[in-house]
């Protein structure tokens, strides 16, 4: 009896649950049957899942090799030289390049593998999404933002745990200087300084298109735009209204940044900056519209209804404040963009911000005080939450 049952255990695998003392009832030939026929059946069940993950697994687990493979072709500028060249054999890339061929070999096969270039024969082309995103005649490239990654944001998730289990922005120690955010770090670091500043504003020519298409600013006199870095977001914004004067609110290493581009695109007369924390300086009180483009992720929840109840005051009756910024889904579901930006608000940026969802935004500023809070969806993960005094 016991090697009976010591065959049926063995059988319906460790899954089956023997209970010891239990009183044994042989069951009979044909439940077996089903019995056996069911686990074979999941078993191969769960190898053809397992099978069909197993492309996903190594996307995470290899996270770090992709992205650090597309991070040296980009710093090859192999993605341009495709895109001049249409399609060249490792051997033109090699001499190109003036690299050994056996490098060259691993960095290629890397990116066929994930999608990036495409092998036809011998021949190496660009896919579109490698095209668009990381040559550098593409005006929608970022690779401003892969250099980023690279020199702040690796770096940093080394800390993550360190920062889940503390709620601080552990990766903060990578940077050198004073402060307990990455943006007075920054004031000290003026390579990484330039850096994030070229990221941010690659980030926001590409997606600030779409804030300036959707707001009307032909009633705007003046806009104040806390933390508006290099001015990228006013000047786009003057452009389109030739009326309009704005202001950049940030740190004194960004606004001198952005003096030097209002200068060379000669907006100076109708845009400037005011350096200043917005958390220890006043606001303007002469603007009737507030901006906060890329900047609410940044804060906690406390912070950003702090911020939102500045801004009603420093407004007249009728002005208006503009949240701008990637915005996770209402029922915390996602998208992926949320999922990738959120690590990096909690181990370096500030340690207390994250992506959150237009929900909390448009409630937030009810509770400011603002009333008529629109909602306006973009095409991307984008969102714009308006609200009106
Ligand atoms: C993520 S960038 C956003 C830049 C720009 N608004 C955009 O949409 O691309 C955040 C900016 O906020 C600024 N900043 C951070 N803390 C600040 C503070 N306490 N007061 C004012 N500006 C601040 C930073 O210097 C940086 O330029």
């Amino acid at each position: 009896m016991t090697n009976k049952l010591l065959e049926i255990v063995k059988t319906e695998s460790t899954t089956q649950k023997v209970i010891a003392g239990e009183t044994f009832r042989p069951k009979n030939p044909f439940t077996r049957f089903l019995e056996t026929i069911g686990l074979k059946l999941r078993l191969i069940l769960e190898e053809t899942l397992l099978k069909s993950q197993i492309n996903r697994f190594y996307l995470i687990f290899g996270g770090h090799i992709f992205f650090e493979t597309l991070r040296t072709a980009c710093q090859l500028d192999l993605f341009t030289l495709l895109h001049e060249r249409k399609s060249l054999t490792r051997e033109e890339i090699r001499k190109l390049l003036n690299l050994e061929d056996q490098p060259l070999r691993i960095i290629l096969l890397g990116l066929v593998s994930i999608g990036l270039l495409k092998k036809r024969g011998d021949k190496y082309s660009n896919t579109l999404s490698s095209h668009i995103l990381f040559n550098r005649h593409s005006k929608r490239n970022v690779l401003a933002y892969v250099e980023l990654q690279h020199h702040a944001m690796y770096p940093a998730l080394h800390h993550l745990l360190e920062s889940v289990k503390e709620n601080r922005n552990a990766g903060l120690d990578e940077l050198e200087g004073k402060g307990q955010t990455i943006y007075e770090r920054l004031e000290h670091n003026p390579s990484l300084e330039v850096i994030f500043q070229d990221a941010m504003h690659e980030l926001s020519i590409q997606t600030n298109r779409l804030l300036v298409e959707a707001i009307d600013l032909s009633h705007t006199k003046h806009l104040i735009d806390v933390g508006g870095g290099d001015g990228t977001n006013i000047m786009e914004f003057a452009r389109k209204w030739p009326h309009l004067k704005a202001t950049v609110f940030d740190f004194p290493g960004a606004c001198s940044i952005a003096d030097e581009n209002l200068e060379t695109h000669g907006l100076s007369h109708r845009l400037n900056t005011i350096p200043g924390d917005c958390f220890k300086d006043e606001f303007p009180k002469h603007a009737d519209s507030f901006l906060f483009s890329h900047f609410f992720t940044i804060w906690s929840p406390d912070k950003d209804k702090f911020l939102l109840k500045k801004a009603y005051h420093a407004l007249p009756k009728g002005g208006r404040v503009i949240i701008f910024n990637m915005m996770q889904k209402d029922d915390e579901t996602g998208p992926l963009s949320a999922a990738v930006g959120s690590p990096y608000f909690l181990s370096l940026a500030t340690g207390e911000g994250m992506l959150y969802t237009s929900k909390e935004y448009e409630t937030w500023m009810k509770e400011a005080g603002f009333s008529k809070v629109q909602r306006i969806k973009l095409p991307i993960d984008h969102g714009i939450i308006v609200g009106i005094k």
